[in-house]
């Protein structure tokens, strides 16, 4: 298959302005049933959706976000018993999914021979990403649409993920058709991808399901993907990703001149810093963290500094998933 964008974004129209209401929601539906492209919110961030088995509308997700490659992407359904018709669930599988959908995981499970969902959305895999997500509106889109609908999250390709809809707009207004606006989303980091193909299931992503809450579930320590000369199977995970413009420095202790400044937790005797500062959690929950993580490095980067420094964030809970971005975003490009 060749997996190279080789068409430029299409023209597009007036992106409609969806409330999260009734009549919203059923304009949502109708449009992906349509196979138009509809930003919608989840608990964790912003979903550019489509129809899942509509290789035409996937096609489309690529070429809004300008995507450089087919990269595999999740398909959300309303409930398990719809999941399970596109994917073969192992034991780990079933358990997993009985314990957190509604919820920030995704699952990557060999496909049925039923499954619905595109060559296309799939890169060509024999596997397919699985995704029951918790928010309200995204649950009763899923529903009305009566699909599964794919969707990565909705800002262009190598930018950070878009956490309210205004973020979606500021990348993507005028080339989809339409974003639904709910508020800002709640866990603010995507979700946790775990593999169960063969064996013991494997952490392809953390996510918003910290790991020792898998864990505890799955009854054993989790094997990271490309850990034990494994090769890595998720092909979407660049090490250069959620990249804002400025340079980004890590596990600092405090901002240097010129600096723009993330910090995490009290600002210490001398007070916040002088220059453009944020501060992700004064109070230093990593559940706050994680929620305002993407906005915050947005509103940074906004200012154009030439580096943004960020505090040292702890690594248990969220903090994997909140480590996990900001490695990506300091990556070399
Ligand atoms: O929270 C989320 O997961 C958000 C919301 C919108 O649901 N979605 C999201 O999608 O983060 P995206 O496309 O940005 O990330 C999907 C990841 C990619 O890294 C891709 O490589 C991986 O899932 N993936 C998809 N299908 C796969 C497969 N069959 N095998 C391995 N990895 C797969
Ligand atoms: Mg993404």
């Amino acid at each position: 298959m060749d997996l190279t964008v080789t068409q430029p974004w299409a023209d597009r129209h007036i992106t409609e302005r969806l409330a999260p209401d009734a009549q919203g929601i059923a304009r949502a539906a109708e449009l992906l049933r349509q196979g138009k492209l509809v930003a919608l919110p989840t608990e964790t961030v912003y979903g550019l959706a489509a129809d899942a088995t509509s290789g035409a509308a996937v096609a489309g997700i690529y070429g809004a976000k300008e995507r450089p490659s087919f990269n595999p992407l999740i398909a959300h359904l309303p409930d398990l018993a719809a999941a399970r018709r596109q994917g073969l669930f192992d034991a780990n599988a079933l358990a997993l999914a009985k314990a957190f959908w509604p919820g920030p995981l995704t699952l990557v499970v060999p496909v049925s021979s039923a499954c619905e969902v595109s060559e296309l959305a799939r890169a060509g895999l024999a596997s397919v990403a699985l995704r029951v997500p918790s928010h309200p509106i995204a649950h009763a889109v899923l529903q009305a649409a009566g699909r599964p609908i794919a969707a990565p999250s909705a800002n262009r390709s190598g930018r950070v993920s878009a956490t309210s809809a205004a973020h979606v707009l500021e990348d993507l207004d005028g080339r989809i058709d339409a974003v639904l606006d709910g508020g800002p989303t709640e866990v603010g980091v995507e979700s946790t991808i775990i593999a169960c193909l063969d064996g013991a299931p494997r952490l392809l992503r953390p996510g918003g399901v910290p790991r020792a809450a898998i864990e505890g579930v799955i009854g054993r320590p989790l094997v990271l993907a490309g850990e034990a000369g494994m090769a890595p199977i998720s092909p979407g995970l660049l090490a250069s990703h959620y990249a804002p413009a400025a340079r980004i420095r890590l596990e600092a202790q405090e901002p240097r001149p010129g600096e723009a400044w993330l910090g995490f937790g009290p600002d210490g005797s001398d007070g916040p810093p002088t220059g453009p500062h944020l501060n992700l959690s004064p109070g230093g929950d990593l559940t706050v963290a994680a929620a305002n993580l993407f906005g915050h490095l947005r509103a940074l980067d906004t200012l154009r500094p030439a580096v943004i420094a960020i505090a040292p964030i702890p690594t248990h809970g969220l903090g994997e998933a909140i480590n996990d971005r900001l490695r990506r975003a300091a990556a070399p490009r």
